[in-house]
């Protein structure tokens, strides 16, 4: 968390979007660790979600419904675009980050965070890999949930938007998350009961055995975030 907290601690935001805000988790960090920010804007298509933010609003601070691939805001408006942990939940990745260009002003913050699957912690593969037969649940299910990242993937992503003094942090979470992510692990059974009679059910069973046995030997901590910053 030390990392990240170094590397918003510089920045002056001005107006910033967090794309996919979910429960405004980035957005947050962005507000307690960034040096300045005039506007703070976390945008989702979760109602649910959405309607428990209201209570956290500020006259800085909103959340509005809008989709991602059509943001209602004119060209170069933000000072800061932030996308975290979304990316993997997007059928069309390029539509966003090309939209998100579109609204980020010239020598704006391009903020990417997602979490990497490919560590070395035991203890973190644990998530990855309970992550992985998340998404591919969700995505037998119809929903968009595609794998999560490996780490050199998310680097060539921001690399392939041709910013400038591209900043990469590594950064674990704090031990709440990992708590929360011990909570899922007792949702396991839950899931696989939602694709029982689906054809790759045996075959999600076994990936459950894995990550009971993982968790068993190794414990279980959230995978570690990298943040990449660069500028339009
Ligand atoms: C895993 S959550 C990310 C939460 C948070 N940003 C974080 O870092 O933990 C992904 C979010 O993306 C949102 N999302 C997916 N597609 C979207 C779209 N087209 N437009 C806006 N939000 C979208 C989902 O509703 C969900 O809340």
């Amino acid at each position: 968390m030390e990392n990240l907290k170094i590397a918003l601690g510089n920045k002056d935001l001005g107006r910033a979007i967090d794309i996919g805000t979910r429960r405004g988790e980035f957005l947050f960090r962005m507000k307690d660790y960034s040096r300045s920010y005039e506007k703070l804007i976390g945008i989702d298509i979760n109602t649910d979600e959405l309607d428990k933010l209201k209570f956290k609003e500020e006259k800085n601070v909103r959340f509005h419904f809008m989709n991602a691939y059509d943001l209602e805001y004119p060209d170069g408006y933000f000072g800061a675009v932030s996308i975290s942990n979304t990316l993997h939940h997007l059928n069309d990745m390029e539509g966003v980050l090309n939209e998100m260009t579109r609204v980020l002003k010239d020598d704006g913050y391009f903020l990417i965070n997602e979490m990497f699957h490919d560590c070395d912690d035991n203890s973190k593969k644990t998530h990855g890999m309970l992550h992985i037969l998340e998404a591919e649940i969700d995505t037998e299910l119809g929903r968009i949930h595609n794998k999560t990242f490996e780490k050199e993937e998310i680097i060539k992503v921001a690399s392939d938007l041709n910013l400038r003094s591209l900043e990469i942090v590594e950064y674990s979470e704090t031990f709440e998350f990992d708590k929360k992510i011990e909570k899922k692990l007792g949702k396991l059974d839950g899931m696989l009961a939602s694709v029982s009679g689906y054809p790759k059910y045996e075959y999600f069973c076994d990936c459950a055995d894995k990550i009971r046995k993982n968790y068993d030997n190794y414990g279980v901590k959230r995978c570690t975030q990298l943040l990449v910053i660069g500028r339009k």
